[in-house]
Parts: C-alpha cells; structure tokens; sequence
C-alpha cells in the first residue's frame, strides 16, 4: 500500500512531477511513459523519512489548504505540492531571509506555494496573509515547537484539521533521553489532538520522532 499521491516504483517513493523538466534539490527523476516522478530522498525530507519507515496515514489531499511552519527552501514542500495540485495551497512560513530568497524561485514555477519571511511564534504578524487551513505541518527544530504548533493550531487550523510534526529532541533538551522528551511532547500535544502515528524517524534522522494528529 503506498499513500495517496505518492508512487512507489522498487524501493523509491515519489510523487508526479508537477513542472517537467523542473527539479528543485538533487532529487533523482524517474520516467514512466510520458510521466516524470522526483524521487522523495528521505535524507532530506522527514516527512520523506517518515513515509520511507512506513507512515501511511499521511493527511494530505488533492486540493487542501496547509500551512507550512519552517517551510525552508522548500525540499519537503515541493512533494506536498505535487500531490495536492492547482486547487491546493501551501502557505509556506520561514523567519530566515536568505531561506526564502532560495525558496522564492519554486514558487514562481509552483503557484501552490506562498512563501511568507515571518516568525511562526507571532502569527499575528502574518495572519493577514493566509486562511484557515486543512493541516499544519510544522518542522521548525526549536525548543517551543510542540507550544508553536499549537498556538497556530488554535488560531488557523480548521475543525477536524490534521497536523503533522518533526519533533527534535536534541532541539528541546540535549541532557535529557531522546525518548523521555518523546513522550513528554506527545503528552502536551494530545491535549488538542488524537495522535493517529509516532514513527521515530532513527537513522535517517537521529533523534526525531514524526507525529501525525488530528484535532479534537
Ligand atoms: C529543519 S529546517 C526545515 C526543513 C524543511 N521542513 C524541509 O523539509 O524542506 C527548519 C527550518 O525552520 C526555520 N525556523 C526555525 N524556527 C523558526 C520560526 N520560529 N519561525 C519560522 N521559521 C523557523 C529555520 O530557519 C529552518 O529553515
């Protein structure tokens, strides 16, 4: 079984290159047919990881409305817009200026992607510029991630909406087991939402644990 939007030729997952003959980090291309497929390299994609080490529950869908909190240069978000197409939107939030100067360049070949130079700790700041949305993704790897996603949950994330998460444990307490951290931020997340997955992402990515929820 393969998730919704994604192909799996042998041991490579992907997804149906939305720009043909564009590629956007050193992913490889695979062609079927008249077809082109980026492969997702779970090196540098937890959510890639993620699906690689087996999640098969992954919230996204054709057409749907995310925010993107640590959106990066866009290595992840370029698989998430493949699957969700010309309908779908990805509001891509970053607070590194020289991130979004390299992430700008995609979204002028991907309409479904809207870079925002903001702080996902102050969404007030940035608000204005997106809408309620289907599912949160947030990969930010900093010591108030879980608080972060959950303050942006409260605010945009719409009823019965998905998140997903990277958590780094060495981002949150380096003196502390990776595991114990684990389960103390499960524990804060599950106050706002049922966590339907928990893949611990070792060795593709020391340390992380990926959850996938739903609002309550
Ligand atoms: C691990 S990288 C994200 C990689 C990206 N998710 C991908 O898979 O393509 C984390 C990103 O979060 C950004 N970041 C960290 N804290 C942030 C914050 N408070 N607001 C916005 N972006 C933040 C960093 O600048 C960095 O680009």
């Amino acid at each position: 079984m393969t998730v919704i939007g994604v192909s799996q030729f042998g041991k490579d997952y992907c997804t149906k290159n939305a720009t043909p003959g564009k590629k956007y980090y050193d992913e490889r291309i695979i062609r079927k047919g008249k077809d082109e497929y980026r492969v997702w390299d779970p090196t540098k994609s937890k959510l890639g990881a993620a699906i690689y080490k087996g999640l098969r529950n992954v919230p996204i869908f054709k057409g749907m409305k995310i925010l993107y909190l640590g959106i990066s240069t866009g290595t992840t978000a370029s698989h998430i817009s493949d699957i969700i197409g010309n309908d779908g939107v990805i509001y891509g939030v970053e607070f590194s200026p020289r991130s979004v100067r390299d992430l700008v360049p995609m979204t002028k070949k991907r309409k479904n992607i809207v870079p925002i130079l903001g702080d996902a700790r102050t969404p007030e700041n940035w608000a204005n510029r997106i809408e309620k949305v289907d599912m949160i993704y947030e990969d930010v790897a900093q010591p108030d991630q879980t608080d972060i996603l959950i303050r942006n949950a409260k605010i945009f994330l719409k009823k019965g909406g998905s998140i997903m998460i990277a958590v780094k444990a060495r981002s949150i307490n380096v003196a502390v087991n990776p595991n114990e951290i684990f389960a103390q931020e499960r524990k804060k997340l599950e106050k706002y939402f049922t966590i339907t997955d928990a893949i611990n992402l070792n060795p593709l990515e020391k340390d992380h644990i990926f959850f996938v929820g739903k609002l309550r």
